[in-house]
């Protein structure tokens, strides 16, 4: 047999790129190829893109052009892109940069092999399409290997919402889900290898209907797979939190406290111009249900600052929900054009307006996440180790709120879950004693 080849692959953005990227180096690794860590060695290089902001296209550009040398010096070398880059800018990526061997957008996976296969054969290989298969069924997988204690699994892709600033409809496009007695081999498999926590994907998570009862009637199959201690998911859009998801809250003990729930703006003309079909009464309702079943929930979200017309006044009332609602975590950005996009033609916020406002938002978001990491100290929570700790003899793991927590902890192996009182809060993370 001839020695494996190398590949290397650099993943941008979401989570669900994460997964995929896992999925397409198994499917190659049907091929013959084995994971390496450098580009230096690599034998293919496949950079699995994001293209949720500005730059993006430019940036992926910028390192294809530091593979340059690589390429020269080792001409068998192939350089493939993937994800929503590649479904955005598709042929467009090998005029530009003619050294590029494959371009593969995020439903085409499953059809990797044969593009390698192309690639390889030095033709250039090129697929965007939006095929009626499951990408998910024809991907190859590789012979069982073992696995760290917590793992990604794609439920559903795509989005119908039309938020009026994001490409996601267009490069991942529509809902798909896919079928739960997949989800379930997948799960079981994953388990059978060494997984314990399992977060559930998918761009808009909660529209899931693969199951007749929905997304919380996945969780609550899952619940019962023996093994599997917690489940999450993530990202989830407001209207599609339906009553028995929030009853999941309540009463699915492997259902982890924890919720990701972007609302974007607390203005509702702003809401409105992004078509979020949501208002923030509506949203903030919605939390005191959820924490009406789980007081101890933790909170996480996605904001928008300077999205078209939004004024001080709108940008006060985003600053005011996130008073109410408290946050223990959340991510926000400046909005940035994406071409397109029905919001890509109205009159745009002055830059230094979007980054001041940024910053007061950041500060107070920050602010509520120290302040939910304080409120951690002295209490015990559950944490399943993932790794060694930065420091010898320290373990790290998450707890069920996602908090980071380290533990000096020499006995404690990956994959143990343990009671620990948080004792200190650093500025990511928490340090414990184990109980
Ligand atoms: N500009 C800024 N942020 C955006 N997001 C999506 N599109 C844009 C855009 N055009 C953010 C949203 C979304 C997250 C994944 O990225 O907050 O929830
Ligand atoms: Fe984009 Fe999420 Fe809105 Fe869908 S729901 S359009 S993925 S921001």
């Amino acid at each position: 047999m001839s020695a494996p080849k190398k590949l290397f692959i650099k993943t941008y953005g979401c989570q669900m790129n994460v997964y995929d990227s896992e999925r397409m180096a198994e499917s190659l690794g049907a091929q013959g190829y084995e994971a390496t860590e450098t580009a230096d060695d690599a034998d293919m290089i496949l950079l699995n893109t994001c293209h949720i902001r500005e730059k993006a296209a430019e940036k992926v550009y910028s390192e294809l052009g530091r593979f340059k040398g690589l390429k020269e010096a080792k001409p068998d070398l192939k350089i493939g892109v993937a994800g929503c880059v590649a479904q955005a800018e598709g042929a467009e990526i090998m005029r530009r940069q003619p050294m590029v061997d494959l371009v593969v957008g995020p439903q085409s996976y499953h059809r990797l092999p044969e593009l390698e296969a192309k690639a390889r054969s030095g033709e250039k290989a090129l697929d965007t399409d939006f095929p009626e298969e499951d990408k998910f069924e024809h991907l190859a997988r590789r012979p069982k290997a073992a696995r760290g204690p917590t793992a990604f699994l794609t439920v559903q892709e795509g989005c119908d919402k039309f938020c009026a600033f994001c490409v996601v409809p267009y490069t991942r496009g529509a809902e798909v889900s896919r079928p739960a007695d997949r989800i379930m081999g997948e799960a079981r498999d994953l388990v059978e290898r060494g997984v314990r926590e399992i977060t559930l994907l998918g761009q808009n998570v909660n529209a899931y209907h693969g199951h007749e009862r929905g997304l919380s009637g996945l969780i609550r199959d899952l619940a019962k797979v023996d093994g599997l201690e917690r489940i999450r998911f993530t990202t989830s859009h407001p209207n599609d939190m339906d009553d028995d998801l929030i009853a999941a809250h309540g009463d699915c003990e492997k259902l982890m406290p924890y919720l990701h729930l972007p609302v974007q703006s607390g203005s509702d003309k702003i809401l409105k111009a992004m078509n979020r079909k949501h208002t923030a009464e509506s949203y903030i309702k919605l939390i005191e249900r959820i924490r009406g079943v789980r007081p101890d929930l933790l909170l996480s979200g996605d904001f928008i600052v300077g999205f078209p017309g939004e004024t001080e006044e709108d940008f006060a009332d985003t600053m005011a929900l996130v008073e109410t609602v408290g946050y223990g975590q959340a991510y926000s950005f400046k909005y940035s054009t994406r071409p397109g996009t029905p919001a890509a033609e109205r009159a745009q916020v002055k830059e230094d307006a979007k980054l001041e406002r940024l910053h007061r938002l950041q500060a107070l978001l920050k602010d509520q996440q120290v302040a939910a990491q304080e409120a951690m100290i002295g209490r015990d929570v559950s944490v399943l180790f993932e790794r060694d700790g930065r420091e010898a003899g320290q373990m790290t793991g998450k707890s069920e709120y996602l908090h980071a927590v380290h533990v000096e902890a020499p006995d404690v192996a990956r994959g143990d879950l343990r009671r620990v009182r948080i004792l200190a809060s650093t500025s990511n993370s928490l340090k414990g004693a184990l109980l």
